[in-house]
Order: structure tokens, then sequence, then C-alpha cells
């Protein structure tokens, strides 16, 4: 049984002989939470500009959440897919309703949700499998979504993946162009790329991939995994673009910290899926979609969008002027609140500092401060972070 007070070598002792190697674990131990801040094993107090890489999306103990997760402790904590159950229906309504869109799929996380959209894509484009996708894209560890990742470090020891994925430079409209063609399957997309470094892709890109896709067939797809869900300051990412797509995959905080994935599907999609073509014991779990519901209440009654669009317009000019001061921030790129702030150097060694002055960050490639904070979180911790930031780059962290 685990001890919630156990030492903190004992924790990494264990960790260290009896999980597989799959992480890079970072000495940090956050043992609880309220709104964006952070509380360690000793008590610290951080504030938390990562979200546990974006999943936390209404940062710790929200009331709201832990009103419909006591009101789901004494039922059913889950419930075949062979039988109805009304919370998933009601979410798959409201994601519907919000989206424009037809349907919903629910599965348990984003590789999940990639992974049945490449199969959606395959019954809408009948004897094509071409997949096209992007450079440093980012779109999950299973099979078929690791073959659409756009990291050959990823790839490489699992080869043969997919066969048939062309990998497109972002923002490249001639690259694309030449890739689309009639064996074209699907068109995956992050509308900003996230562990690719925070790169957003140009409406002019978003609006040829559209166009191709008509043109030629193929399904267009946007991986909204990260950058979904008003992370953008529009409750979906594709809302801002003017474009579109034909599915959008989201996971991370729609869960509101419970595993919870979804492909959303156009008019494109009606009518294609028959029972027995996908499925999945754990997906749309009632508890998890119960979550899901307080999570968009509080997205979108609650008005948590509408302060993500505010925060994060004042968070980017702060960022923009810092990079105007500052001869060690090389660019910055995002919009709402998913930022990166990309560095003259290692961007590792910055975050180890930050930590230890109280701010957890997330990096991307070797020299990206990726930053998605709780949609809660104020600009005062903002303010205080970016301060942070100029002081240890003044120190020449690296
Ligand atoms: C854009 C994007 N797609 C897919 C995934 C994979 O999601 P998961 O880790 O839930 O499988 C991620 C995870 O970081 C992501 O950022």
């Amino acid at each position: 049984m685990s001890q919630p007070d156990e030492s903190t070598q004992a924790v990494e002792a264990r960790a260290a002989s009896y999980l597989l190697g799959t992480y890079a674990w970072t000495k940090f131990h956050p043992r609880d939470g309220r709104g964006a801040k952070l509380v360690d094993a000793d008590g610290k107090v951080y504030w938390d500009l990562l979200a546990g890489i974006a999943v936390n999306a209404l940062g710790y103990r929200h009331p709201r959440l832990v009103k419909a997760l006591r009101a789901e402790a004494t039922d059913l904590l889950h419930v075949s897919n062979l039988f109805y159950q009304a919370a998933q229906g009601e979410l798959a309504e409201r994601l519907v309703t919000l989206s424009g869109l037809s349907r919903a799929f629910f599965c348990n996380s984003g590789t999940e949700a990639n992974e049945a959209a490449i199969k959606f894509a395959r019954l809408a484009t009948p004897g094509r499998s071409g997949l096209v996708a992007l450079e440093n894209s980012f779109h999950g560890r299973t099979a078929g979504a690791v073959s659409i990742t756009g990291n050959a470090a990823y790839r490489e020891p699992f080869l043969p993946l997919l066969p048939g994925v062309t990998f497109v430079a972002p923002n490249d409209v001639e690259a694309l162009r030449a890739a689309v063609d009639g064996t074209t399957s699907a068109v995956f997309l992050e509308p900003i790329q996230g562990e690719g470094g925070i790169v957003p892709l140009s409406p002019e890109f978003l609006r040829a991939a559209r166009d191709l896709c008509d043109a030629t067939g193929a399904v267009l797809v946007f991986d909204e995994i990260q950058c979904g869900l008003g992370r953008t300051g529009h409750l979906f990412a594709f809302q801002a673009t003017g474009v579109v797509p034909d599915v959008v995959t989201m996971a991370k905080p729609l869960g509101g910290g419970l595993p919870l994935g979804a492909v959303l599907t156009g008019p494109r999609m009606d009518g294609l899926v028959k029972p027995g073509h996908h499925g999945t014991t754990f997906g749309g779990n009632p508890v998890a979609c119960r979550l899901g519901l307080a999570v968009l209440d509080e997205l979108v009654e609650g008005g948590l969008v509408a302060k993500v669009a505010e925060t994060g317009e004042w968070f980017g000019k702060k960022i923009a002027a810092l990079k105007k001061r500052n001869k060690a921030v090389v660019d910055v790129r995002g919009a709402g609140l998913i930022r990166g702030i990309e560095l003259d150097r290692e961007a590792a060694p910055v975050q180890k500092r930050l930590l230890e002055k109280g701010f957890v960050v997330g990096t991307a490639r070797k020299t990206v401060i990726r930053l998605l904070p709780p949609y809660v979180i104020p600009k005062a911790a903002l303010s205080a972070f970016l301060t942070a930031l100029e002081e240890t780059l003044k120190e020449g962290a690296a």
C-alpha cells in the first residue's frame, strides 16, 4: 500500500526499482495543490505553469470538480459500452453543440483519439492509406499515432510502423500541395504544435489544407489534444482559424484530470462508423464524463474561456516585451495560455533553476520554455514567473 507521507527517497527508490524506465523523472514530488499552486512533499509552494502538460486546466481542487467527483463516488464507477449510460450522451451532446460538428466517440487518451481518427478516416476513404503529417508534430505513442509523429527519435526504434506517411514542414504550403493527392486518406495537423515548440500554423496553411482535402477527398483532422478546450482563448482552436476540420481529436483537460479522450466527427463521417468497427472497454467512463461536463460548465457558463482570452492577451504582450528587452529570448510564440519562449540556450537548465525558484514550467525541443498553465492562474503569478525567468537568464543558467 502506498504511504502518503513516505519519504521522497523511498518513492524515488521504488520507482527506480520497479517502474519501467519510460520517463526521465525530475526530482519533484507534488503532493497537494490549490488553484494554480502546487505543494511539494516538503511543503514548498510552487506556481504551476505546466498543469500536468495541459491537463489541469481548472487547477487543483476546483470546487466544481470536487463536487462532481463526490456526487459520482457513490454511483457506478464503470458501465460497459455495450449498455447505455447517461453521462456519455450528455457530454457528446455538449461537445457537438459547442463545436458545430456532428458526433463524438470517447476513449481514454490523446493517442487513442488519434488512433481512432486514423481508422475512421480509412472508412471515409476506401482504398486509400496515405497519411500526411508535419515535421515536429506529436500525435502520441501508440503504433498508429507515433507513425504520424514527426520526430524520428520517437519512431525509429519501432520501425516498421504504418507505411505511406509523408511529413511536411509546418507552414510550407507548397510542400503540402505536393504531398496531398488522391492516395491521401487523412491530413493530421495540430493548429498550434505543442511538443514541436509551440508553433502556430498560419491561417494560409490551414486554409490550403482544407482546400486540398476538399479537392482530393482526404479527411482533415485537427489534433487539439494540447491546444484545444479553451487553451487558445477559444473553446476549440479551430474556431479561431476560420477553417472547419472533418475530425477533431481531444483529450488532456477533457476529463478534469481523469483519463478521457474524444474524437469529434463532422458531417463527412456521418453514417460511416458501424458497430464492430471500433471500441474500447473504458472509453467514456461515467465518472470521467461527469467531470468532462463540469469542465465544460466552468469553461463556458463559468466564463473561464473568456478569462483565458483576456489573461492570454495580456501575457502575450508581456512576453513580446520581454523578447524586445532581452536578447537571450530569441522568439515568443503561441496564443492564449499556450506559449513558447525560445531561448538562445538550452531550456532544461533554465527549467531546473525556475523549479528551484518555485515555478513549474515545461520545455519543448531543446531551447523552448513551454508554458501551459492552469486557466485559473492569476496575472500576478505570470508576472512573478517573468521576473524569475529574467533573473535566471541573467544568472546565465546553462
Ligand atoms: C498534440 C498531442 N497529440 C497527442 C498527444 C498524446 O496524448 P496522450 O499522451 O494522452 O496519449 C499529445 C500529448 O502530449 C499531444 O500533445
